[in-house]
């Protein structure tokens, strides 16, 4: 078994639409069919979880979708509701900070708020002293983490805090979170790419990024929606030598979409060979699945995949 399972918090990010819901879904009942207890964590009122495991309602509060598998939609306002309560006595100040409107204005006036309270929020899921002393701990937290410009903002929020602060109890803590993500036995990232030129590209720079800057590694690259090489050349000349012949329209259309998707899984294994070249290693890969929507099972069949791999 690989060490990602190992760790205790796992970011899995990549640009919107490659699949990251999908690989942090799949990652989760991976982990808790090993029997780790796991949460899997999606950002900013995305709630797709729900939708995901075919459950109504993951909220805000940790749900239970199956044995050892969780599922929380994290809220920034909550999060810092909660962190206030346990940080001040309801003085005038904290009922002050839990009005709405205060805190939309904080998060306005404070760019990166939203993030660290929600980074926040993932860390302290990822303790095994929870603040509510009656909250289980989990032994792996897995975060659908947002997608960004160039996807290193969200991990690098409680740094640039930790630093901007300086002193006090905001540097204190953003400083605490930051050592944890930076800690390669408690935290890893998993990035997803698309077996396409521009995001191979994102993920080389992303990887680079990521180590220049916080001195983190990608500890796993998800080449998602790979399509399947049906054909060799020789039979792709022979499809097209049938489809040139003059045939029924029909048979025609139908040799001519078989030539057009053997392209395309060409060229996607072109990118896959360039990005393994750029990275030094090979990237772990999950196959395109032709539904309509991806199910319960959809998840089920690529965590499979993911887990003979890792
Ligand atoms: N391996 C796959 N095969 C087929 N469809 C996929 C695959 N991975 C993701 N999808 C579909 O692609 C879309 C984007 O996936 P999602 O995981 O939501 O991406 P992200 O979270 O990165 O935006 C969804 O409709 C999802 O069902
Ligand atoms: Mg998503």
């Amino acid at each position: 078994m690989s060490d990602i399972l190992d760790k205790r918090l796992v970011f899995v990010t990549g640009k919107g639409g490659v699949g990251k819901t999908t690989v942090a879904a799949a990652l989760g009942l991976v982990a808790s069919r090993a029997g780790k207890r796991t949460i899997v964590c999606e950002v900013a009122q995305q709630e797709r979880m729900s939708h995901v495991f075919r459950r109504e309602g993951v909220g805000y509060e940790e749900k239970r979708l199956d044995t050892d598998l969780y599922a929380i939609s994290i809220d920034p306002e909550r999060s810092i509701e909660e962190y206030l309560r346990t940080q001040i006595k309801p003085t005038a100040l904290y009922t002050l900070l839990f009005d709405n409107r205060l805190f939309q204005y904080f998060a306005a006036a404070t760019p990166g708020m939203r993030e660290l309270v929600t980074i926040g929020k993932v860390w302290e899921l990822a303790q095994f002293e929870r603040r509510n002393p009656d909250a289980a701990p989990f032994d792996l937290v897995i975060v659908d983490a947002p997608s960004t410009g160039h996807g290193l903002g969200f991990l690098a929020t409680p740094r640039t805090f930790r630093d901007a602060a300086r002193v006090g109890p905001i540097s204190r803590q953003a400083g605490k979170i930051d050592a944890f993500i930076t800690d390669p036995g408690s935290t890893g990232v998993v990035a997803v790419a698309l077996p396409e030129e521009m995001p191979v590209n994102e993920t080389v720079e992303f990887e680079r990024l990521l180590a220049d800057e916080m001195g983190m590694d990608v500890d796993a690259v998800v080449v998602n929606a790979l399509l399947p090489a049906r054909f060799d050349e020789g039979e792709a000349e022979q499809i097209e030598q049938a489809a040139a012949a003059n045939g029924s329209p029909g048979v025609e259309a139908a040799l001519k979409a078989a030539l057009f998707e053997h392209r395309r899984a060409h060229t996607q294994r072109a990118e896959l060979d360039r990005l393994t070249k750029e990275l030094g290693r090979a990237p772990l890969t999950l196959p395109f699945l032709f539904e309509p929507d991806l199910d319960l099972r959809s998840f089920d069949e690529l965590s499979h995949e993911l887990e003979t791999q890792l």
